[in-house]
């Protein structure tokens, strides 16, 4: 069954070394960079989820939630505030095409409906507008374009 890991110095490791295909690289961060991100944004105020996708035993993906803004964060988007989002959605290149995806999305949005920073209306994303196996997913949840763009990607968002 696929289930959301915190991160531990037992599973590091495998998060570590999951990776997307070469291409996909310009896409998304590494999982290293995203762990301090995470490292970032919370030592200056704000929120950061990240976690390990698992099945079973087996490391498949990694997602990170975000809620508002921080401290160091200039000029985010005006969705930011007070709303959740999804910072970060990798599945492994060995294991992409099998429903992972769309299982940690789902996780990660059970998860932000738990309201573990307050309650909001909003949960929202960016990506880059060639990434259409992204774009795909979110659509399929339900995320509408709003028309803004962060740092070159696109947002869409839904309604929690
Ligand atoms: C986007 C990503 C997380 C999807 O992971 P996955 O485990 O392969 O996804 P799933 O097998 O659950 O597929 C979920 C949906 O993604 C879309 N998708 C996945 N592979 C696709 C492909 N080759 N072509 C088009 N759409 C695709 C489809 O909407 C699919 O749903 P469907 O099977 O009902 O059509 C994965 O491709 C990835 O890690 N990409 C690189 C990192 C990235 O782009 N992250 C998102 C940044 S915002």
């Amino acid at each position: 069954m696929l289930r959301l890991e915190r991160i531990t110095h037992e599973n590091l490791d495998d998060i570590l070394s999951l990776t997307v295909r070469d291409e996909q690289k310009i896409f998304v961060a590494d999982n290293a960079r995203s762990i301090t991100e995470a490292y970032i944004a919370l030592s200056h105020g704000g929120h950061a989820f990240p976690f390990g996708v698992f099945d079973g035993e087996t490391a498949v993906g990694f997602v990170m939630i975000g809620f508002g803004t921080d401290e160091d964060w200039t000029d985010p988007p005006e969705i930011a505030k007070n709303s959740y989002n999804i910072w970060r959605l990798m599945t492994d290149k060995k294991h992409q095409g099998k429903g992972y995806g769309k299982g940690a999305l789902a996780l990660a949005l059970d998860f932000i409906r738990t309201f573990p920073c307050g309650s909001a209306d909003v949960c929202w994303v960016s990506y880059s507008p060639e990434n259409t196996n992204a774009k795909n997913l979110y659509r399929s949840f339900g995320f509408a374009e709003t028309g803004d763009y962060v740092d070159g990607e696109i947002i869409a968002a839904m309604k929690l």
